[in-house]
């Protein structure tokens, strides 16, 4: 996506006659300020992942991939990398494209001399990026065929209800959920955006809402609270999220949240679409009962980040000091509560055969 002119990728190799390294963007530091950050070691990587510099399933599992590369930079030994796959693999155990591409890194790279490894992981790492790109605009043109056919059915602008964050930032470009929106927007279909704050990460707030708005697409921000209530008034057309796992009869693990805004688009008719690029179908869990639940620092909940009246991003407290939080950061929504799933395959319905019927190789 374009920042200030210039196309950007959320993550990239760079050597610039510093040596070798990845860099990202730092997304713990946004929407206040806009900060590149260094990845030079395995260590580095991990970090960004478990404190969320990278999120969203299809980056965690690039940054891994480029964590590998980093890993066998300093050692490439079939010892080395198992320890660097267990130490990525261990940072967040929701979203399944971190599971994936470590896995994938590894199939590439034991069978080689080691040294061979690094070059082959710098490439293979490169191929997961790009091969991201590519999906995430195929699930945007699938996606505005049916934004296409839901518009034509109205007046006005489409209004879209997204949770979390699976846009540009959640993957290496174009997004998940909002590839669909971009390309509508491309393609001059008027839309507007309900954006879900998305307690207690605000992902959405933070990082959904920056966005669309670089992007000048229509949106607001509304409170976690405010979606059922604008379906049932008829000011939601479409609900569209992302995913981290979705299992092999279509249950769909998501942020914290998502279940409920499923629940209600179910209740008042509202169509509820996931987009999920393959490497985020885990075809070996039969349901999302057996998907990993996150549980993350209850701080999380306690304590909100923002920019104060001096211009100083700073962390307040919102609970009372001794009052214990829970933080499950992902839910998972029944297959029933789905409308259909946007791939980059095409559009299906959230169970197993049709789901199959797409990625016949991985069942
Ligand atoms: O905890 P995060 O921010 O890594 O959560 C991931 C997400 O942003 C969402 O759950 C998203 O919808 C799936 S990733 C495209």
């Amino acid at each position: 996506m374009l920042i200030s002119g210039t196309p950007t990728r959320t993550i990239g190799r760079s050597d610039a006659g510093f040596g070798d390294r990845v860099e990202i963007i730092d997304q713990t530091r946004l929407p206040h300020e806009f900060v590149l950050r260094r990845l030079t070691t395995l260590a580095d990587a991990a970090e960004a992942i478990s404190v969320m510099r990278v999120r969203g399933a299809p980056l965690i599992g690039a940054t891994a991939a480029y964590g590998l590369a980093l890993a066998a930079l300093t050692d490439a030994s079939d010892t080395a990398l198992h320890a660097a796959a267990d130490q990525l693999i261990a940072t967040r155990p929701t979203a399944v494209n971190l599971r994936w591409a470590v896995l994938r890194m590894l199939a590439r790279l034991l069978p080689l001399p080691p040294g061979e490894r690094v070059d082959a992981a710098w490439m293979e790492a490169a191929a997961i990026c790009d091969e991201d790109v590519a999906q995430n605009q195929a699930i945007g043109q699938h996606g505005l065929a049916l934004l296409k056919n839901i518009a034509a059915r109205k007046s006005g602008p489409l209004n879209i209800l997204t949770h979390c964050n699976a846009g540009w930032l959640a993957t290496v470009d174009w997004g998940t959920a909002l590839a669909p929106i971009y390309a509508a927007a491309e393609a001059g279909l008027g839309v507007h955006v309900w954006v879900d704050e998305t307690r207690p990460r605000n992902q959405g707030a933070s990082l959904t809402a920056w966005e669309l708005k670089q992007a000048g697409i229509a949106h607001h921000v509304i409170a976690d609270n405010a979606g059922g209530h604008l379906m049932q008034h008829g000011r939601v057309d479409v609900c569209i999220v992302g995913t981290d796992r979705t299992s092999a009869n279509g249950d769909v693990a998501n942020k914290i949240g998502t279940y409920l805004k499923a629940l209600a688009a179910f209740d008042n008719g509202v169509p509820f679409y996931v987009a999920a690029p393959g490497p985020s179908i885990d075809f070996s869990l039969a349901s999302g009962g057996e998907i990993p639940i996150e549980e993350r620092d209850p701080e999380e909940v306690a304590c909100i980040q923002g920019r104060d009246s001096e211009g100083r991003v700073v962390s307040v407290r919102l609970t009372p000091v001794g009052s214990p939080a829970a933080n499950p950061a992902f839910d998972v929504t029944p297959a029933r509560l789905i409308t259909g799933l946007i791939t980059e395959r095409g559009v299906c319905r959230a169970e197993r055969e049709a789901m199959a019927a797409l990625f016949p190789e991985r069942t």
